[in-house]
């Protein structure tokens, strides 16, 4: 493989900075968790280096010793300021946000704030699997509301989900993940007032993981969900984790709308202080200077998504992509392929690539493999390569 990605490419393009060699000295989960033979194209770690002003906000910070408890306001501001700017979104009040210490553990603390254990929290499964691990672990149960065929949500499973999950008069929330992880669906703003519209009629709460809104492709337009009408006493949990590769330097927001305030200053104290003082630094970095950078990864994230289809028509024309508008994940329908429930195993054995299998994502799971896209575009097209010469 050493071929494969030799040497620096493309200056204009992040995802092509990196050489193999660079990538393999990584000691993070990606690049960690398979022998070097393997190529990794699964867990949500993207290879590029660090956004200059991130990386500048950071090495100043730890040469100022700036290594404390942190404080302040200047991630929710400049988290409102993009907003503005990218969305066009005015209603993130500073004063209505609380720091978390990152997405899932902003997500346990928001499902404390209006449910109590034993009551359900409803997910649109194929999801993101920590999904059921953090829910079950903080003591609710999962009810499952599967994506209709076309991988959007489906709002009659939705509803019958919502009446299930508040049997008895019981509290319950929804955890919506928007975009979606793994379909790289956008809901639409009338998707999601629909959503709100549902929730409130039932009496559910919504809480909106909104950790990939920065990554969005093609001029697609992202919605916060708490824009929308009817979404007034809902809460999201955003950070620039995803959208600038973070995930290191820990750091989330979670946001209120305006009826929920009164549910965030609930938030106890011992949840809003483990932040990182680093993660906050670097969050804010991002947000506030590092536009034009994501914009250079959505880029090459749109050429990437058009190369993997255009590679799959070729070589495993009968997986099934559909590519997303946003994300830089790709769910790959492989059961036509007759692999039974866990076509990821035999990729990894047979052609050492390393994609998530399906199943961990939910129902409807079984038969598909996720893909990270945000790689060089040679090694998507060596690991499309070895997953065809896999089931050649
Ligand atoms: C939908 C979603 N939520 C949360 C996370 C993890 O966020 P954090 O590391 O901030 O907990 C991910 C990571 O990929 C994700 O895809």
């Amino acid at each position: 493989m050493s071929g494969v990605l030799s040497g620096a490419r493309d200056s204009a393009n992040p995802l092509r900075q990196l050489t193999i060699g660079q990538l393999r000295q990584r000691t993070s989960l990606k690049w960690r968790e398979y022998p070097d033979d393997v190529l990794p194209l699964w867990v949500a770690e993207m290879d590029v280096p660090l956004a200059e002003p991130v990386a500048r906000a950071i090495t100043d910070a730890v040469a100022r010793g700036d290594t404390g408890y942190t404080t302040g306001t200047a991630y929710p501001q400049a988290l409102a300021e993009f907003a503005h700017r990218r969305w066009g979104w005015d209603g993130l009040a500073v004063e209505r946000t609380t720091l978390v210490p990152d997405v899932m553990h902003g997500v346990v603390e928001a499902l404390r704030l209006v449910t109590d254990v034993g009551d359900a929290v409803v997910v649109n499964c194929p999801v993101y699997p920590p999904f059921y691990d953090f829910v079950t672990h903080a003591g609710r149960r999962i009810v499952e509301a599967p994506l209709g065929e076309d991988l959007r949500i489906d709002l009659g499973a939705l509803e019958d989900a919502f009446r299930q999950a508040r049997a008895g008069g019981r509290p319950a929330a929804y955890l919506l993940c928007n975009p979606h992880n793994p379909t790289g669906v956008l809901h639409t703003a009338a998707e999601l007032a629909a959503v709100a519209g549902l929730a409130d009629q039932h009496g559910v709460r919504v809480v909106a993981d909104e950790i990939h809104a920065p990554v969005v492709i093609g001029g697609a337009q992202f919605v916060p969900y708490l824009s929308v009408p009817g979404a007034e006493n809902g809460l999201s949990l955003m950070s620039a984790s995803k959208g600038w590769n973070l995930a290191g330097l820990r750091g989330a927001l979670l946001i209120a709308g305006p009826a929920a305030a009164g549910d965030l200053a609930r938030v106890p104290f011992e949840a809003s202080v483990s932040t990182s003082h680093l993660g906050v630094i670097a969050h804010t970095a991002a947000f506030r200077d590092g536009g034009e950078w994501l914009d250079a990864v959505l880029t090459g994230l749109d050429d990437n998504r058009r190369l993997l289809a255009a590679l799959l028509a070729e070589h495993l024309p009968v997986v099934r992509y559909q590519p997303g508008q946003a994300t830089y994940l790709a769910w790959l329908d492989c059961r036509a392929l007759g692999l039974g429930d866990d076509p990821a195993s035999v990729f990894l054995d047979r052609g050492r690539v390393a994609l998530n299998p399906g199943t961990p994502f939910g129902a409807g799971g079984g038969g598909h493999v996720r893909l990270n896209l945000a790689t060089a575009p040679e090694l998507i097209t060596e690991a499309v390569r070895r997953m065809a010469a896999a089931v050649a």
